[in-house]
């Protein structure tokens, strides 16, 4: 009876211990923590997937003095994720676990650490969503309390992550206007490095939100250990690593709190943004096929849809609406084998007719003069010509001159006793989203357009200007703190009546060009414009580094004229196409401006885009030769699923006499089946040597095939670009 109770007594004694360890895991990741009830909450692990006997052997072996979500106050000066001040002036904060909660979402278990702090009535929850189909675990905070006074968060991170040190690099998107998803890779050295946005209402231009960490020194493609992280928001973000005298590189991710204070109200829970984690032992590109199949899955709209080819009106006419001019586009793009075409800018106001970018927005009527059958009659055409009809929107916008601002000129942001800062056109102001008037005012554009047009499908939703006025007439004076936050909030609650009301519905979060691209508001978005430059050479960089976190089904990627509207470099057409055909294919071009010659090459390679379009849009991507190795050449592939097609495509990126370009490998493929190789988009005269022989995987992931360096096409046509686009397919 005595060796009865000591067993069970022992057994008590294991469970309790292990309850203190928790491991969320995916179906090749595990995060490992410790959370005694009463005590601190610690990371001790996040990496490849762990056995249940591991788990046990590593919570007791790992340091496991590494608080999981550092707050501020007491012990230690090194950086936090969270700080407040109380009501009673007290800055600091000692947070105890009270419990662990856990249940199933959809696809996805969820984990929920409560803590409360030990004296003060404060309490935050860490929150996992660990998915078991996919190696991504989302983490938030949601902090509240029951103080009799508002609490004042100072910073509010969304999460912190330990990073082991060693030779850690970073990988991260930098850029500007015309120049988006820049790749930088560095090795994290000691003291702070910080990426950042405050834009306000855009937050991709300059930096992104999403990073990479190579774990086993310089990053490569297709080995080693990653760990990527993306914070799914659409404001102001801030991302810390801070390298200190630990073991440990410091990563925190949350939304900025420069000039962002929260005053948190009683009862109010305030959740920050989810921080997507991933972890891969294939390399970069590893890392990035996890992003992407999450996204799909489960962050884009219609993330598993295949996208429509489509002509947009930008670049071809600018302001030039017309009926007939939008008619003779329509009919262009149909009879390249286009699915949709998308009228842009300058398509309305009535008072103020929007001719060139100074007025008319907020009126989102149709111009009469321009267009005198309305949107409807440009339905009917579309339909007439059996494609699909979109339309461009910028409703969160106005100009001074407009019918609307001389309404509501207390929709605008504006600081008070201030004048405006006037953005594009000189005349451009942001709307007040926080107010939930101007919230119903955008929902009713989107909602009247559909209703008086229910055919259409789909919105170019743009957004050209940042917040440079801090006012808010909405927000009480001790709540104008909160703007950049609101805004947002504002945002998003509109696009979630969007799409309750229109879930069919596909639009495109454009921002001057990339300044969307994140996976705040993808969940409403089916894709986003990658940018406003649409160089096919710059375009090989940007999109690049853009599909580090994005996939190609959600990156629009047009063919343009030539010159080229921004850089004004000749690029020959089929270069353009190569390249904008590694991503959602479009058109950003006047058709009527064409060569039959070069029609002919569109109409082939829409159709050609057709065939590989499922590989493209939902195949499993694996980055070859880096653009910015500068090595002469780019090349990536996209592999199905199911590894029987792929999409491999070559670009030189510069030329020289005598030069002696890399042979590049393939990846991704299975070695042990047969590939027949074909080439898409041919203008040489005479086929590749490999043009229809059958190779093994094997041969292809270990040799590569030769890509010859130019093309032998007549005299006259030669010039210095040349790309290939190869389409592999499984022989049985
Ligand atoms: C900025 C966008 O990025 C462009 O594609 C175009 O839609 C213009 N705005 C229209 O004003």
């Amino acid at each position: 009876m005595k060796r009865l109770f000591l067993f069970v007594a022992i057994c008590l004694l294991v469970v309790n211990l292990f309850a203190q360890d928790i491991c969320i895991s995916t179906p090749g990741t595990s995060l490992v923590l410790s959370a005694p009830i009463g005590g601190d909450l610690t990371h001790v692990y996040y990496g490849n997937k762990l056995t249940d006997a591991e788990v046990r052997v590593i919570a007791q072996i790992e340091p496991n003095n590494r608080s999981a979500y550092p707050v501020y106050g007491l012990g230690g000066f090194g950086e936090r994720a969270l700080s407040v001040k109380h009501a009673d002036g007290n800055m600091t904060l000692q947070m105890t676990v009270t419990g662990v909660k856990s249940n199933k979402e959809g696809n996805a278990n969820i984990t929920i650490i409560e803590m409360k702090d030990k004296v003060y009535p404060f309490y935050v929850n860490i929150c996992y969503k660990a998915y078991q189909d996919v190696d991504i675990i989302e983490t938030w905070t949601e902090i509240s309390h029951q103080e009799k006074k508002p609490v004042v968060l100072e910073q509010f991170a969304s999460a912190y992550l330990p990073i082991r040190r060693g030779d850690v690099w970073l990988s991260h998107l930098y850029g500007s206007w015309a120049n988006e998803g820049r790749l930088a890779q560095e090795p994290l050295a000691p003291g702070m490095k910080i990426i950042k946005n405050k834009d306000g209402v855009r937050n991709s231009h300059t930096a992104h939100a999403e990073v990479m960490f190579s774990l086993d020194g310089k990053p490569q493609e297709n080995t080693g250990s990653v760990i990527g992280a993306a914070l799914c928001y659409s404001g102001n973000y801030k991302l810390r690593i801070d390298t200190d005298d630990t073991d440990y590189h410091h990563f925190f991710a949350g939304i900025n709190e420069d000039n962002s204070s929260y005053s948190l109200a009683k009862g109010e829970v305030f959740r920050t943004p989810e921080l997507a984690l991933t972890y891969s032992k294939e390399g970069l590109s590893g890392g990035s096929r996890n992003f992407h199949k999450w996204g799909r899955t489960y962050k884009l709209a219609h993330g598993n849809t295949l996208r429509k080819i489509l002509l947009n009106s930008w670049e071809g006419v600018y302001f030039d609406i017309n009926e007939e001019g939008m008619n003779q586009m329509m009919n262009d793009i149909a009879s390249m084998g286009g699915e949709l075409f998308v009228m842009d800018d300058g398509w309305f106001g009535d008072k103020y007719p929007r001719n060139v970018d100074n007025s008319s927005l907020g009126d989102w009527v149709v111009d009469k003069r321009k267009l005198p059958n309305g949107v409807a009659g440009l339905v009917k055409d579309a339909e007439k010509h059996g494609i699909k009809f979109g339309i461009w929107i910028e409703p969160e916008m106005a100009n001074t001159t407009s019918e609307l601002f001389e309404k509501h000129p207390e929709w605008a942001l504006k600081a008070p006793q201030r004048d405006h800062v006037l953005g594009r056109g000189g005349t451009q102001v942001v709307l007040d989203l926080a107010n939930p008037e101007v919230q119903d005012f955008i929902f009713d554009i989107v909602d009247n357009l559909m209703t008086d047009n229910p055919e259409i499908d789909y919105i170019k939703w743009d957004a050209n200007m940042s917040i440079t006025n801090h006012g808010s007439n909405y927000l009480p004076k001790d709540k104008q703190s909160h703007l950049f936050i609101e805004f947002h909030r504002g945002f998003e609650k509109v696009c979630q009546r969007i799409r309750a009301k229109y879930p069919d519905l596909t639009i495109q979060a454009c921002a001057s060009g990339g300044g969307r691209a994140n996976y705040g508001v993808l969940p409403y978005f089916d894709e986003f414009w990658v940018s406003d430059n649409t160089d096919a050479l710059q375009r090989v960089y940007m999109q690049w580094g853009t599909s580090y976190f994005f996939p190609a089904i959600a990156t629009a990627s047009h063919i343009s004229a030539t010159p080229n509207h921004q850089t004004f470099r000749t690029i020959p057409l089929k270069y353009r196409i190569d390249v904008a055909m590694s991503g959602r294919l479009g058109m950003e071009i006047q058709p009527k401006n064409m060569t039959e010659e070069e029609i002919i090459l569109c109409k082939n390679a829409i159709a050609e885009y057709k065939t590989i379009r499922p590989v493209v849009q939902l195949g499993d991507i694996y980055r070859l030769l880096s653009p910015y190795d500068k090595l002469g050449v780019a090349s990536m592939m996209y592999v199905s699923p199911e590894k029987e097609k792929a999409v491999f495509y070559w670009w030189k990126m510069e030329h020289f006499c005598d030069q002696h370009l890399p042979r590049v490998k393939m990846a991704g493929l299975s070695p042990a089946k047969q590939y027949i190789v074909r080439e898409l988009n041919r203008i040489d005269n005479s086929p590749l040597k490999f043009e229809g022989k059958i190779f093994s995987g094997e041969y292809l992931m270990s040799n590569g095939l030769e890509i010859p360096y130019t093309h032998t096409v007549d005299y006259h046509k030669l010039n210095d670009y040349s790309s290939r686009v190869l389409y592999l397919e499984e022989v049985k």
